[in-house]
């Protein structure tokens, strides 16, 4: 994204958000990839709006850039200790540049205020649950947040597809749209934070309705030519969402986390393992 369509986005959202926003620089994309994205976040530091970054550290990065810049979290995606397990999920990713990066960040960023907001994130399915603790161990010794979700479908082509059955090459994610939507029956709610709570940006400004839709998916309109609150009716409006929330999709997406407690029990007691057990 260009530095000057960022800024305007920037003085736009704290404007209609009465400065009520934070930033995550990513979506289907990978930050490390931008040539200029300490200058990013320090557009948005300078503007006051926490920023963020989430990465799977595939790319050699040279993290002296960070330590002038502040980053309200710094989420790095993995899915696997060695390179065989971490094919399965991060098809093409290689495992070496990971570890590495994550030795550098700890010596070169160690000791920067960035450092605490950092969080490893295990994507955990039905093959690599072995190796969380060593992964587990690894942080440990570096010092790092580490944290375990289920990795589920991406787009969310793949999880309405999931109701019917488990797509191709999937079938080693358990936290499927079908198991979860037999653990929630019949509830359903209107409300999703990936709606309400957020908007996705391409790299010219444009929004489409959430962050769980294929990042080819036409968009609807610029940001920056739509007041807010069109940009939410018309998000609200579409039919992808209809469609979402009728068939529970939305629950799924966010890990059924802001539901009534019964409904999170439902769909964790529906799952083979229990996350928490793992670390
Ligand atoms: C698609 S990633 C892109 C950003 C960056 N390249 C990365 O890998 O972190 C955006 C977010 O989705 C999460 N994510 C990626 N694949 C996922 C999956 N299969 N299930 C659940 N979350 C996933 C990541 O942890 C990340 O925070």
């Amino acid at each position: 994204m260009d530095l000057d369509v960022f800024e305007r986005i920037c003085v736009k959202a704290k404007d209609e958000t009465k400065g009520n926003c934070r930033f995550g620089l990513y979506n289907w994309t990978e930050p490390t990839l931008h040539s200029r994205l300490n200058e990013l976040i320090a557009i948005a530091n300078r503007h006051a709006i926490p920023c963020g970054i989430s990465s799977n550290l595939n790319h050699y990065y040279d993290w002296s850039l960070l330590k002038s810049v502040d980053l309200c979290n710094f989420t790095i995606t993995v899915s696997g200790f060695t390179q065989k397990t971490y094919a399965i999920n991060h098809k093409g990713g290689r495992i070496e540049p990971v570890l590495k990066n994550l030795v550098d960040i700890s010596s070169i960023l160690g000791d920067s205020p960035s450092y605490k907001n950092i969080q490893v994130r295990y994507l955990v399915h039905r093959d690599n649950k072995h190796e969380v603790s060593s992964f587990k161990h690894l942080c440990d010794r570096l010092g790092l947040a580490f944290s375990v979700y289920h990795a589920y479908y991406m787009p969310i082509d793949r999880m309405f597809e999931g109701l019917e059955g488990v797509p191709d090459g999937l079938d080693y994610i358990e936290y499927s749209p079908k198991l979860v939507r037999g653990a929630i029956g019949d509830y359903r709610t209107s409300k999703c934070a990936l709606r309400d709570g957020q908007v996705v940006l391409d790299v010219d400004g444009n929004f489409g309705v959430c962050c769980v839709e294929s990042p080819s998916a036409p968009q609807i309109a610029n940001f920056l030519d739509t007041p807010f609150r069109d940009m939410q009716k018309a998000r609200f409006a579409s039919e992808l969402c209809t469609k979402c929330i009728d068939q529970g999709i939305n629950v799924l997406a966010t890990y059924a986390q802001y539901e009534p407690q019964s409904v999170q029990d439902a769909v964790n007691s529906s799952l083979p393992f229990d996350l928490k057990s793992l670390i």
